[in-house]
C-alpha cells in the first residue's frame, strides 16, 4: 500500500540537510553522569526552550549516538551553552570515541550533572519526557538550576560551519521578543 505521507518526489537528504543548515543556531554540549563512572557528553545544536512554567528544554539525539543509552536512563542531565572561545571543545565532543573530557575543566554542579567551565550558561536538569523523533530521540528535560557565569560571545553554527556574532545590537535597535 502506498504511504500517503511519503513526499513526491522523494526528498534528497543532502538537499534537506543544506536547507536545514540555513537555520543558524547556538552550540551546546549535553552531558550525563556515566553509569560506569565515565561521564558522557556530546555536542548538540538541537537545543531549544519549551516552557517557562514548568521550566522545560528540549534537544534531540541520534539513535546511533554512543551517549544515547546513558542519556535515556540518566537521572541528571547537564546542558552547557558554548562561547565562541569553545570551538575546540565543540569539535572534540562531536567526535565519538575520543577522550572528550581530557583537560576539560569542570564547573561546580549542585545536582550531579557534569558541567563545563567557560560555558555561557549551564542548565542542570532532570528527565521529563522522551519522544520518538524518527532517527533521533527527542528529550524534554526540566531545569533544576541554571547559571550564566560568563558574559561573552556565543558560538554559532550556520551552513555547516562555526561562526561568531560580530557585534552587539545596534544602539536604538528594537529588542525582539522570543516566543517564550
Ligand atoms: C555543531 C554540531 C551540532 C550537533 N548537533 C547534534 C544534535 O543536535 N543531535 C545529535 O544527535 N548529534 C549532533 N551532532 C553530532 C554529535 O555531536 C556527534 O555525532 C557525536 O560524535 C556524538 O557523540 P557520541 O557518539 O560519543 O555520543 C552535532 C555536531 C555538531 C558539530
Amino acid at each position: 500500500m502506498r504511504d500517503e505521507s511519503a513526499p513526491h518526489p522523494p526528498i534528497d537528504p543532502r538537499a534537506l540537510r543544506n536547507a536545514l543548515g540555513q537555520f543558524a543556531t547556538g552550540v551546546a554540549i549535553v552531558t550525563a553522569p556515566g553509569l560506569d563512572g565515565q561521564d558522557v557528553g556530546m555536542t548538540i545544536s538541537s537545543f531549544n526552550s519549551v516552557s517557562l512554567d514548568p521550566p522545560l528544554l528540549l534537544f534531540s539525539i541520534a539513535r546511533n549516538a554512543h551517549s544515547l543509552a546513558t542519556l535515556e536512563v540518566a537521572g541528571r542531565i547537564g546542558i552547557n551553552i558554548l562561547s565562541s572561545a569553545q570551538e575546540d571543545l565543540s569539535s572534540r565532543f562531536a567526535r565519538a570515541g575520543t577522550e572528550k573530557w581530557k583537560d576539560c575543566t569542570r564547573a561546580v554542579d549542585e545536582h550531579g550533572a557534569p558541567l563545563i567551565e567557560g560555558a555561557l550558561a549551564h542548565f542542570e536538569c532532570a528527565p521529563y519526557a522522551q519522544h520518538d523523533g524518527g532517527d533521533h530521540v527527542i528529550f524534554v528535560v526540566r531545569v533544576l538550576r541554571f547559571a550564566t557565569p560568563h558574559d561573552a560571545e556565543p558560538l554559532i553554527f550556520f551552513k555547516g560551519k562555526y561562526r561568531s556574532v560580530t557585534g552587539l545590537p545596534m544602539p536604538g535597535e528594537t529588542q525582539m521578543e522570543s516566543h517564550s
